[in-house]
């Protein structure tokens, strides 16, 4: 067992607390990483709030590089040492969704079977199985991916979260391909994401959809051709008028609150596709009339993670963006301290930055 800081959500809205946690010793299949960066998600903030569950005290952050410290028994796909980003999603292998051989829908992915907890005992909720503001966290081997060691940890751990559920939102779930009109709608993290990923795959346009000017500013960075202010026009029309009137072909909710589900249903074409990436929260109703639902065709989709497989997608995404294809250095904003995830979560709330990251 070992004593270090970390940053827990003690209850609902309350500010979080960098507080000493008792991270155990790996069990079997199980590993401990040293954090070198871990960026503050949206989601970090939805746990705070009590949004995602009630399982308080949460140990949050869940978008980090770092390097194997030690593994347990039978652990033999990484090793001390190893420079990983972590996801969570390590597979199970065996349920129905892996045997169909849809493991990027994993319906039993692994977390460590010991729980890190407070001095006096109580067990922590890591963040997505993570729990990576602390100066060590306890996770399974499986969910350590190995990826290039000459990668930046600030830039390499955003594949680990946000990033790469954008870009996989676009590219997996949404098929997004040469040709494509594509509209991004919150442009967070996330959505940059989802415009970086749209890009990559070739889309003809990229629509960045925001309500702060300086959002759309950053999203050209990441690829978007056009921007819709949502503070000052009505995104399905704009969206329509910047596709010959018809809608785009993919559109991408990045924000996740009913009124953005809808402009994304309606902003795109007949037969074209809504992917929902952003979280709703659980009073969140969506009311639609059923006729349009069918009359519109196409598909309405999720992205959990970007439906990515992280053995497949992390080391290819930083090969990218070690060739200059992905600018994944964009999305850090500013590095920060690991007393500083409270204010960061200011600066979210006031759209000040894309992602702060904590650097160890
Ligand atoms: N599905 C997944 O696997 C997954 C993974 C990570 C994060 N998320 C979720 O994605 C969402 C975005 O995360 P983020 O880290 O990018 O958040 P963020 O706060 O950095 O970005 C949200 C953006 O949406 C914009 N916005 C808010 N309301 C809007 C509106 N009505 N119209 C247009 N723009 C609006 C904001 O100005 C901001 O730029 C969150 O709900 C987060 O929980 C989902
Ligand atoms: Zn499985
Ligand atoms: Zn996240």
């Amino acid at each position: 067992m070992t004593e270090v800081r970390g940053v827990v959500a003690t209850g609902k809205g309350k500010p979080v607390e960098l507080t000493t946690i008792h991270v155990p010793d790996p069990g079997p299949g199980e590993a401990v990483v040293r954090p070198q960066a871990c960026g503050v998600c949206h989601t970090d903030l939805h746990y705070r709030e009590g949004g995602i569950s009630d399982d308080f005290p949460f140990l949050l952050g869940h978008e980090v590089a770092g390097v194997v410290e030690a593994v347990g028994d039978g652990v033999q796909d990484v090793a001390p040492g190893d420079f990983v980003v972590l996801n969570w999603r390590a597979v199970c292998g065996v349920c129905r969704a892996c045997k169909r051989g849809r493991p990027q829908y994993c319906f039993d992915t692994h977390n460590a079977a010991q729980p890190m907890t407070l001095t006096d005992g109580t067990p922590l909720e890591p963040a997505l199985g993570i729990g990576a503001f602390a100066e060590k966290t306890l996770v399974h081997s499986g969910q350590c991916t190995k990826v290039d060691p000459q990668a930046r940890p600030a830039v390499a751990g955003l594949l680990g979260c946000g990033v790469m559920a954008g870009i996989g939102a676009a590219m997996n779930t949404g098929n997004a391909g040469p040709g494509d009109t594509v509209a991004v709608i919150g442009c967070g993290g996330v959505g940059d994401g989802s415009i970086a990923g749209a890009d990559l795959a070739g889309a003809r346009r990229i629509i960045a959809v925001d309500k702060d000017p300086k959002k759309l500013d950053w999203a050209r960075r990441f690829g978007a051709t056009h921007t819709v202010n949502a503070a000052e026009s009505d995104p399905i029309e704009a969206i329509r008028e910047l596709t010959g009137g018809f809608g785009a072909d993919l559109v991408i909710d990045a924000v996740g609150v009913p009124e953005t589900y809808r402009q994304a249903f309606y902003a795109r074409d007949l037969a074209g596709t809504v992917v929902l990436v952003g979280v709703p929260t659980p009073e969140m109703q969506l009311e639609l009339p059923l006729l349009d639902v069918f009359a519109r065709g196409g598909s309405l989709k999720s992205a959990w993670y970007g439906d990515c497989l992280p053995s497949r997608d992390f080391p290819m995404l930083v090969e990218l963006y070690q060739q200059g294809r992905l600018p994944l250095e964009e999305f850090v904003t500013e590095e920060i301290g690991l007393d500083q995830v409270e204010s960061a979560f200011d600066k979210m709330h006031r759209g000040e930055v894309l992602r702060s990251v904590v650097t160890f």
